[in-house]
């Protein structure tokens, strides 16, 4: 899992997995391209093995190479890995995404394609949207624009602040995340051009 920050969403996966909700399946490495972070701890404290490759000063390309090389050390190949995103605030290139291609999921903090990139919850409150959500979709190289494997909506209140509707959302999203890497682990989910199917 590629991390940058807290971790929640790193720590509910962690969490169905070490409940078996999600079966068959182990968190390999966590990596966070910044180092002293709450993630960090999070995998320690679950007996996961972290690494730190700090993205500062590097080009995209040469990270990403880093982040391969890391992966596969820790046994995740392209062809039957699955790299999580969950809250990696840097963008991947296009060859690193190719080589994962249909096996890199994110979870974004907007039901996209409403307000991708920075900040989604405070641009869903600043637009006046009445419902916000979260999706967890498929990575391609343009910025939260993949196929979406789930949306879960959340009413926006009148009374909502940015910090108010963010915990809302996140709390959607840490149930939202492990289901769909279930799905994806028990080999449901099937990408035709825009839509990914779920099977039963
Ligand atoms: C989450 O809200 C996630 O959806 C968001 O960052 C937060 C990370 O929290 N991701 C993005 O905005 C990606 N564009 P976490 O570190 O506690 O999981």
């Amino acid at each position: 899992m590629l991390v940058s920050g807290r971790g929640s969403n790193l720590e509910a996966v962690l969490r169905a997995i070490k409940r078996r909700r999600i079966r068959g399946a182990e968190v390999a490495v966590v990596i966070s391209n910044k180092p002293g972070v709450k993630a960090l701890e999070i995998a320690s404290r679950f007996g996961v093995a972290s690494v730190v490759i700090p993205s500062e000063g590097l080009e995209r390309s040469a990270y990403d190479k880093k982040v391969s090389e890391c992966l596969a050390d820790h046994g995740v190949e392209p062809g039957t890995g699955l790299v999580l995103l969950a809250g990696f605030m840097r963008l991947l290139s296009a060859d690193f995404v190719g080589s994962f291609r249909g096996r890199i999921l994110n979870i974004h903090p907007s039901l996209l394609p409403s307000f991708p990139g920075l900040d989604a919850q405070k641009q869903a409150l600043d637009y006046g949207a009445k419902v916000a959500g979260c999706t967890v979709h498929f990575v391609v190289p343009e910025v939260d624009a993949g196929p979406i494997v789930l949306q879960q909506a959340v009413d926006v209140r009148e009374k909502d602040t940015a910090e108010t509707l963010s915990a809302r959302i996140l709390r959607k999203e840490h149930v939202l995340y492990p289901l769909a890497v279930k799905l994806f682990v028990e080999g449901k989910l099937s990408i035709e051009g825009r839509r990914v199917r779920i099977r039963d």
